[in-house]
């Protein structure tokens, strides 16, 4: 298995163009089965849970053909076939889950194997299931298969009882093909909810308020193949923005939107780093003084649970004392153990975690235990004394494009290696 070596204390330096966001192109991929014939997709980054959902489309009778220099995805739809969506898919990507959505609007009908748990908290499906009664369809759990079956899906009000990304994106992808007005109340707000919104009301769909908390469809008969560019990575944005700020240096992030890694700038502002940004570029780089800081995630617009393993990296570096507040998930600080084995000095209660910086982190051999949670310790190796090698980079295979590359353009000594047993 593939690991990373990383020589840390270079300070990073220079640009870096933003992917595809992997969250918008998961659903949009999956978004395409709603219409027969060709859809296009551009700025499709090429990662390890992309070839996931392709596969899982593929089950359902899609033909595509990925030009992975060039970030094309092309999707062919004839005929959608029932098919059920096997364990071993959705056990790597709880996103499998998605097909649900297209699959009852088009076929009345869906059988995906259940997720189970995973290492970020349980994160279970039930919003996502109950927005499907609510549109008329009847839910049943068997051999470990959600079977979902309606004759027709009938437009509704359904109120969210918690703020959920994927629960938003499944059933408005049941619902725009849904007869007459269903209005989704308590939505997600996630600029992925808004990309895949424009991407389905370009095939023809008609969707008013996405990016709000409530969004209206009116259901429509049929949807036509358009071609769409993805938007890019906020979370790959602000990983990267993170990396400058971790080893002091000065870092620009290309080809991104500023807006949707507000949150993030707000905290390295309060920090003690100069932010400065144009249409479609932040850069990061360290100010004179710099000083703990609280974090609490939220849905957005709020501060992304997906970088606060990241961000925590980043505390163990400043002086004083930082606080994290993860709202989202329970579980999510599978990384503490592996950055105390850098040296840092965390202590975790419940679902807060206090960060007593200053430290100086020392490299150590540690190992992935999520996508986000590896990004953690990428950023703490390239600020840490030493050579560090991390293991199980699986994880972060899923969700980074091209990292070891883009990191050593910054500047880091960062080197993929083959071997090594765990
Ligand atoms: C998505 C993102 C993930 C991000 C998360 C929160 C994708 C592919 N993944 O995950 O990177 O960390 O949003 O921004 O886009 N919940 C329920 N019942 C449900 C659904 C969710 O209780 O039916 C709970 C979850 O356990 C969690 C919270 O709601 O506590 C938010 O989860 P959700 O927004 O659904 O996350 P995902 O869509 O799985």
């Amino acid at each position: 298995m593939d690991y990373y070596k990383i020589i840390g204390g270079k300070k990073l330096k220079g640009e870096v163009e933003i992917s595809g966001a992997k969250n918008a192109a998961l659903p949009i991929i999956v978004a395409s089965l709603l219409a027969d014939g060709e859809t296009e997709l551009h700025n499709v980054p090429n990662l390890k849970d992309i070839l996931t959902i392709i596969k899982v489309i593929e089950c359902l009778g899609a033909e595509t053909e990925f030009n992975t220099e060039k970030n094309i995805l092309k999707i062919k739809i004839n005929k959608i076939k029932k098919a059920e969506i096997p364990y071993d898919l959705v056990k790597t990507m709880r996103a499998s889950v998605y097909v649900m959505g297209p699959m009852l609007a088009r076929l009345g009908f869906a059988d995906v194997s259940l997720p189970g748990g995973c290492a970020i908290g349980e994160r279970p499906i039930d919003i996502h299931l109950s927005g499907f009664e609510s549109l008329g369809a009847e839910i049943g759990v068997e051999r470990g298969y959600v079977i979902a079956k309606a004759k027709k899906l009938k437009g509704t009000r359904f109120i969210m009882r918690k703020v959920s990304v994927g629960a938003t994106i499944n059933i408005m992808m049941a619902a725009v093909m849904a007869e007459g007005e269903t209005i989704l109340e308590n939505c997600a707000m996630e600029p992925d909810v808004v990309d895949l919104a424009n991407f389905l009301i370009k095939m023809g769909a008609q969707i008013e308020g996405a990016g709000s908390e409530r969004i209206v469809i009116h259901g429509v008969k049929k949807l036509k193949p358009v071609t769409h560019t993805i938007m890019p990575d906020r979370i790959e944005a602000g990983t990267y923005l993170l990396a400058g700020a971790i080893t002091r240096g000065e870092v620009t992030i290309t080809h991104a939107v500023p807006e949707h890694v507000s949150a993030l700038c707000n905290a390295l502002s309060e920090i003690g780093f100069i932010i400065k940004q144009g249409n479609d570029w932040v850069r990061v780089s360290a100010g004179k003084k710099l000083r703990g800081v609280y974090v609490k995630t939220l849905p957005y617009p709020g501060f992304p649970t997906d970088l606060q393993a990241p961000m925590m990296a980043l505390m163990t570096t400043l002086p004083g004392i930082s606080v994290v507040n993860e709202t989202i998930f329970e579980n999510r600080f599978t990384h503490v153990g592996e950055l105390r084995r850098m040296g840092a000095h965390i202590e975790t209660e419940g679902n807060m975690a206090i960060v007593h910086g200053g430290k100086k982190l020392s490299a150590a051999p540690v190992m992935m235990s999520d996508l986000r949670a590896g990004a953690s310790l990428v950023l703490a190796a390239l600020a840490a004394k030493g050579i560090s090698e991390i293991r199980r980079i699986y994880h972060s295979d899923r969700g980074y494009e091209k990292l070891s590359e883009k990191l050593s353009m910054l500047g880091a000594d960062i080197k993929r290696e083959k071997g090594g047993g765990y």
